[in-house]
């Protein structure tokens, strides 16, 4: 890979900043645990594993700045660490995971003392990092299985190495595929409003050498029709237990064409990504955004002065129209129910 998404660095957290790719590659560094809040909020790092690794060494960072004052008083700091991360973005279930990692790998520890715990909470957050690094790869290796040389996948979003630690989820399939020397083409749709797809899936593709175009997201339908794509491949930022997906608005239009015209819809996922706790998508909160998202480009107005316009960041796709769930333990297929347990891991 060129490019690292985040990384620990010399006691600090780096992160390419998201908001400046495709025309500029620049990497942001953060000392400060609320900083890298602001950077999740903010969207310089994006996309659900990323997300979850970025909080887990955003609470190491925190962690390394609190007293040593005994156990109570740093599990109380972590405590409000933790608070500040979970108000960075809703939706993506990989945070809160990540959050409860970090607390439950600290309960698990009682008996160490605060620098050794301060240590151990960094390496841990490292640790989330390279397992997510192995489980996408993982999980491309599955799902290269449902591509064939010579096939169009259409993806939406950025469910890349850009949105994980690296090699990506959908992304990863597309990787594993083409590594295998399978002839593949890439749709990638734009991803209105914060061109998710535009900007960093067809950047992405282009620096590891793989055909990929860009459409805009009412093109999708389209070229679905029309026979061009053989499958589509997603990520996803909360999957619930029935199998209903979460993940970036668009994702239930792109299903249903898919759907209609027996074209193969798969989503890609680390278990991390899978909240078990939630019966049905209905559960998921669902980010709403700023306005100007959708009525700017940049500092560009796109719309008529007066007119409010509105920012959904995420849609749920019923489970009946994903024909399977692809993890880093194996691919689960309908009914969800009964499959996802088998593919979640035994805590
Ligand atoms: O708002 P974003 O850019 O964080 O949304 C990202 C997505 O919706 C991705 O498709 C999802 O996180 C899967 S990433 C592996």
């Amino acid at each position: 890979m060129s490019f690292e998404t985040i990384a620990w660095k010399d006691d600090k957290v780096v992160m390419l900043n998201q908001l400046v790719l495709p025309h500029e590659v620049r990497y942001e560094t953060y000392e400060d645990f609320r900083d890298v809040a602001a950077a999740i909020k903010n969207m310089v790092i994006r996309g659900a594993p990323a997300i979850g690794i970025a909080a887990a060494m955003g609470i190491a960072l925190g962690a390394k700045d609190l007293k040593n004052d005994g156990f109570e008083s740093f599990r109380k700091g972590i405590d409000e660490i933790c608070e500040v991360m979970s108000h960075t973005r809703p939706t993506a279930v990989n945070l809160f995971w990540a959050i409860e990692r970090m607390k439950r790998f600290i309960d698990t520890r009682k008996d160490q003392d605060v620098p050794t715990l301060q240590q151990l909470l960094i390496e841990e957050a490292q640790k989330v990092l390279t397992e997510d690094i192995e489980n996408n790869r993982r999980l491309g290796e599955f799902g290269a299985q449902f591509v064939k040389d010579g096939d169009t996948i259409l993806t939406h979003c950025n469910a890349g190495a850009l949105a994980t630690g690296g090699y990506g989820t959908a992304t990863s399939v597309i990787r594993v595929a083409h590594e295998q020397g399978k002839s593949v083409r890439v749709l990638c749709d734009e991803t209105r409003p914060y061109l998710q797809g535009a900007r960093l899936t067809a950047w992405e593709l282009h620096q590891d050498n793989i055909p990929a175009e860009v459409i805009t997201d009412n093109m999708a339908g389209h070229f679905i029709k029309s026979g061009e794509v053989d499958l589509c491949v997603v990520g996803t930022d909360r999957t619930a237990a029935n199998g209903d997906v979460a993940n970036k608005i668009g994702t239930y239009m792109v299903a249903l064409a898919a759907h209609a015209n027996d074209v193969p819809f798969y989503v890609a996922a680390p278990t991390s990504s899978i909240d078990m706790s939630l019966s049905t998508g209905t559960q998921i909160p669902i980010e709403e955004r700023s306005a100007k998202e959708v009525t700017h480009i940049k500092d560009h107005q796109l719309t008529p002065d007066g007119v409010p316009a509105r920012h959904v960041a995420f849609d749920v796709t019923p489970a009946r129209y994903v024909t399977a769930l692809i993890t880093e333990n194996g691919v689960a297929s309908p009914p969800y129910v009964f499959t996802l347990p088998t593919v979640m891991p035994k805590i």
